[in-house]
């Protein structure tokens, strides 16, 4: 996701496996670029290279330049997806598909009914704003390189105009569809990208009529207009398909490299998601938290500019190892609580256990790895206080305090912070008994602080900034989850008379 730390530890060994992933991926890319161009020529490959080596060694050079860009972009901005072979490959399967799609719609259907804003959407949903940019640069120069030597494009400015449209077309996605989240957005998009298309390829038309000297009348006559028409119907296709492929091959992304989208996201948070609506079921309780500290969590992430639908998502999933003895934990309790029979540190091994097993359960569900370690880390290694302070009443000798504390690991990203500030102010808000800003206020000041003392941020990157914006938030949300209600008066009704009457207080 575009909000995760675009710097990484890089070593030598990530340097050598990033070189060889991309060299292994370009060897993939110019194989295809052979076969589209085998295809294109004569159908035979010896033929093919026999009379066109000086063309193929161009293509071949360039597309080993734009691919040496390339890394070297993903070097200084991105080193992250670098480190990952994985999402490398993702990047380079995105490229080969939408340079073949667009050679094949150009080849047998149309120059102008290439879906050329899909590379841009695809990727700014898979790798984020600022790689979808470079990544539309990169697929709009590879076609434009196979269109100057393929005879899809007929003329030089057919090759220059299919260059102008691919790039602002992915362009114009990518900015408009920085914020899609639904199905009716992304076919849009896919509309309102035709609106340049379109002026460019009316512009285009009457110039080339103009280029074969056809006269004015000429141009007025019936099958001119229907060839400008009919080229704008195409140009119409080219949008409507960018929406229709993306939206049928983003979820085999998805499932293929495990990604974590938007519209993934929405759907790991539905009610019919299946580890959520156990929890529905089993720990209704802990369900209604997690749901309070999703919303919070969505807020303060939005706040401090990190992923909030990223946030929302792994806090809907922080508690899920309750499940596994939900009536131990006291928002699925009635009136009896079941520690009263236990001892001190046995009931903290229940409670502290619920970390670990989020972990297991949301690993062998197959969710996101993001989501296991938001699970384990929201508690850091904070002591149970209510356990440990029991147990001090109980003995008169020396207590360990880390025998009532989670085992941690702290948490590891500001989103995991995030989720472990507002975890605990939804609960201590929850209990307040008189619900003003102010007091609010104290008890997420009072949070944040224990929880720097006690050194849960030492392994994220969070800064006094984002705590002070984070406390801002959860105070103006928790204000509004919880808000003051006008008591009102108690009074019977009754009828008398054929009149309604009231008495109260
Ligand atoms: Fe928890
Ligand atoms: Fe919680």
């Amino acid at each position: 996701m575009n909000a995760v730390n675009r710097k990484t530890e890089w070593n030598r060994g990530m340097a050598v496996g990033s070189v060889i992933c991309f060299l292994v991926n370009l060897v993939v890319l110019l194989l295809l670029l052979t076969g589209l161009l085998v295809v294109e020529k004569y159908g035979q490959f010896t033929a093919t290279f026999k009379d066109n080596s000086a063309n193929y060694a161009y293509i071949a050079f360039c597309v080993i330049l734009l691919i040496w860009i390339t890394y070297f972009y993903f070097f200084f901005e991105n080193r992250k997806l670098l480190a990952d072979a994985k999402r490398v490959t993702m990047v380079f399967v995105l490229v080969e598909m939408c340079v073949a799609l667009s050679w094949a719609f150009g080849r047998y259907v149309n120059i102008y009914a290439r879906p050329v804003a899909l590379a841009g959407l695809l990727a700014l949903t898979l790798v984020g704003r600022r790689d979808a940019i470079f990544l539309n640069v990169v697929c709009a120069f590879l076609i434009f390189i196979l269109d100057n030597f393929a005879s899809t494009a007929q003329t030089p400015v057919d090759v220059y105009s299919s260059l102008v449209i691919a790039f602002s077309a992915g362009m114009i996605a990518i900015f408009l569809g920085n914020k899609i989240k639904t199905r009716l957005q992304v076919v849009w998009i896919g509309i309102i990208i035709v609106i340049p298309m379109e002026i460019i390829i009316f512009l285009l038309e009457i110039c080339s009529l103009a280029a074969a000297g056809a006269t004015e009348a000429a141009i007025a006559t019936e099958t001119v207009f229907r060839s400008i028409l009919t080229n704008m119907g195409f140009g119409l296709l080219g949008g409507l398909l960018s929406a229709v492929f993306f939206l049928a091959i983003l979820p085999v992304f998805e499932s293929l490299f495990n990604c974590l989208t938007a519209f993934r996201l929405r759907e790991l948070t539905d009610t019919d998601a299946k580890l959520l609506r156990k929890l529905k079921e089993g720990a209704p309780g802990t369900y209604n938290h997690s749901a309070v500290v999703a919303q919070l969590a969505e807020a303060c992430a939005e706040s401090i500019g990190e992923d909030a639908d990223l946030a929302r998502a792994a806090a809907f999933y922080h508690d899920v190892g309750k499940l596994h003895q939900p009536e131990y934990f006291t928002e699925n309790q009635d009136e009896y609580n079941l520690h009263d029979e236990l001892t001190p540190e046995l009931s903290a091994d229940i409670i502290r256990s619920h970390t670990q097993d989020g972990f297991d359960l949301i690993r062998n569900h197959h969710l996101p790895q993001f989501f296991a370690d938001v699970a384990r880390e929201h508690h850091g290694t904070l002591p149970i206080r209510y356990f440990y302070a029991k147990a001090l009443k109980m003995t008169d000798g020396e207590l360990n305090i880390e025998d009532f504390s989670y085992t941690g690991p702290k948490p590891r990203s500001k989103i995991a912070a995030i989720i472990m500030i507002a975890d605990a102010s939804e609960a201590v808000s929850r209990a307040l008994t008189k619900r003003s800003p102010e007091e609010v206020e104290k008890a997420v000041s009072g949070i944040i602080e224990e929880r720097m003392d006690l050194e849960q941020f030492s392994d994220c990157d969070i800064t006094m900034k984002d705590l002070t914006v984070i406390r801002e938030t959860l105070v103006n949300t928790l204000s509004g989850v919880y808000h003051h209600r006008v008591k009102y008066p108690t009074i019977k009704y009754t009828r008398k008379g054929g009149k309604t009457m009231g008495e109260g207080e």
